[in-house]
């Protein structure tokens, strides 16, 4: 496994990588789990090379976030990123990505305050600064994210169209637990009656998904239901329950396949997110 310090080392690695085939770069903030193996054995299937890079982005944590104690593991990422099918590692410090005194930023308005932006204002415009630096640093020709984070995707996305930056987004399924919760790295913060409570997200999930297979398509209905499941577990507090077009992230009144019907909940102090693309 080839660790990669410096922009300069990713950039001639790719390069060099290019010269035989297709570069996949995996983007992550390392606590790495079956979520992100998934991400890194897809690219592996695709890509003749793989760089998976590990990079906790203060940019996109808020002041009374959790970026200080956020899970640092990177022994056990490098050993898993290699048994996935990674070639190299890029884990830069703060400096190398955020030269002192940074003040470049990339910002997708209108979809930058929606979801997860309108409760964690700034989020995605350090989302979306730290991915077009990694996609400038990499040049990657593909890119791979998770669905867990669907509103993530929508951002990269359209940032990927307007800036013109020809890198092909691949868009993974979400892996979850055998009981339906979504991996996440910060369900490792969970106690253990937490643990337990966090399962209204997925079944709040799962009843939306099930209700509009069986026909309903009213928002209101579909929102309710969901509700109802979370009323179930008094300790959870709801961020947000939302039934949006995929692509501007706006609520629809009427749901249509191709919608994305998310949720973010807090879990006594840990905040967990899920979803489902109808
Ligand atoms: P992180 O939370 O580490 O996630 C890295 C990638 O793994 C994301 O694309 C995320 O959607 C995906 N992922 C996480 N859990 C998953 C699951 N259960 N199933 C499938 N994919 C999953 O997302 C970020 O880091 C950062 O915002 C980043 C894009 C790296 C920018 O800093």
């Amino acid at each position: 496994m080839k660790i990669l310090r410096t922009v300069d080392e990713l950039r001639q690695w790719s390069r060099t990588a290019k010269k035989d085939g297709v570069v996949g770069l995996v983007p992550t903030m390392g606590a790495l789990h079956e979520g992100h193996a998934s991400l890194i054995r897809r690219a592996a299937g695709e890509c003749g090379h793989v760089v998976v890079s590990v990079f906790v982005n203060p940019t996109q944590f808020g002041p009374n976030e959790d970026f200080d104690r956020y899970p640092r593991t990177f022994e056990a990422d490098c050993l898993l990123a290699e048994a996935a099918g990674a070639e190299a590692v890029f884990a830069p410090a703060v400096e190398a990505l955020y030269p002192r005194g940074a003040s470049t930023f990339v910002d997708v308005e209108g979809l930058n305050s929606r979801l997860d932006g309108a409760s964690r204002p700034g989020h995605f415009k350090g989302v979306a600064t730290v991915v077009s630096k990694l996609f400038l640093a990499a040049e990657p020709d593909r890119a791979y994210f998770g669905q867990k984070d669907a509103a993530q995707v929508s951002v990269l996305r359209r940032m990927v169209r307007d800036l013109l930056l020809g890198v092909d987004l691949v868009v993974c399924p979400i892996v979850r637990e055998d009981d339906g919760l979504a991996l996440s790295s910060r369900n490792r913060y969970l106690k253990d009656e937490e643990r337990a409570a966090a399962l209204v997200l997925s079944h709040a999930v799962r009843t939306v998904e099930e209700l509009f297979r069986g026909g309903e398509r009213e928002a209101t209905k579909l929102n309710a239901a969901a509700l109802t499941v979370f009323a179930t577990e008094s300790d959870v507090r709801i961020d947000y329950i939302e039934l949006v077009d995929w692509e501007t992230l706006l609520p629809v009144a009427q749901a249509a396949p191709g919608n994305l019907f998310a949720v973010a909940a807090w879990v006594g102090e840990t905040r967990l997110i899920d979803n489902s693309v109808l």
